[in-house]
């Protein structure tokens, strides 16, 4: 299978916050954000892989800034990083000022996907080959990551995480 680009699995997503989808504080329910950005990552990680994904593992959210009702929020996803079956999908969200139009940094997400037959048994998927310093750097943490998540789901013992000894030891 031929290397893609992060860029080809690229999802972009732009909807308005409603009142249905607040907080007693009027401001986006963390759940909501939670959903939207699942459905972005899994588009990146179907148009990476062109396979049937599921999610296996939130790995981080951080919900940085609060999204106040009637915002404009943007999600970008892009897979930073392809194993044998799983994707790392890296998601960084925006919020845009209603008079300048600027855009700020809300929150970053990291999920992680798993290409599957008609089955639902984990099948192959083409390697990533990152292109900007932004894309490198989180392909390079991606495994540690992927060792951290697999050790706090007990599907892997610590001491087999090559890439985390130094936290554990
Ligand atoms: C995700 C799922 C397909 C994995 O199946 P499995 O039998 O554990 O398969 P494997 O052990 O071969 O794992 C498949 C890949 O997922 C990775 N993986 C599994 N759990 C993971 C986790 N918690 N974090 C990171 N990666 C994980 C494995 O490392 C492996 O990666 P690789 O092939 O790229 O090296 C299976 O657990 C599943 O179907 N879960 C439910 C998914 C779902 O319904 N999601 C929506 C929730 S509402």
């Amino acid at each position: 299978m031929q290397a893609k680009h992060p860029s080809e699995s690229i999802c972009i997503m732009t909807d308005l916050v409603l009142p249905s989808e607040t907080n007693p504080l009027n401001n986006l329910f963390g759940g909501e954000l939670l959903a939207r950005m699942d459905r972005a990552a899994s588009i990146a990680a179907r148009r990476h892989s062109r396979r049937i994904v599921v999610t296996a593992s939130v790995n981080h959210v951080a919900f940085n800034r609060t999204i106040p009702l009637g915002s404009v929020v943007t999600i970008e996803a892009k897979v930073s990083r392809a194993f044998k079956t799983s994707m790392e999908v890296f998601m960084d969200v925006w919020i845009e000022d209603r008079e300048s139009g600027l855009r700020a940094k809300a929150n970053e997400a990291i999920y992680t996907f798993v290409a599957v037959d008609e089955t639902g048994r984990p099948t192959q998927i083409p390697e990533i080959s990152p292109q900007t310093e932004l894309e490198k750097t989180r392909f390079e943490a991606a495994l540690r990551r992927k060792q951290l998540s697999l050790v706090l789901a007990g599907k892997m013992k610590a001491q087999e995480a090559t890439e985390l000894k130094a936290l554990f030891q």
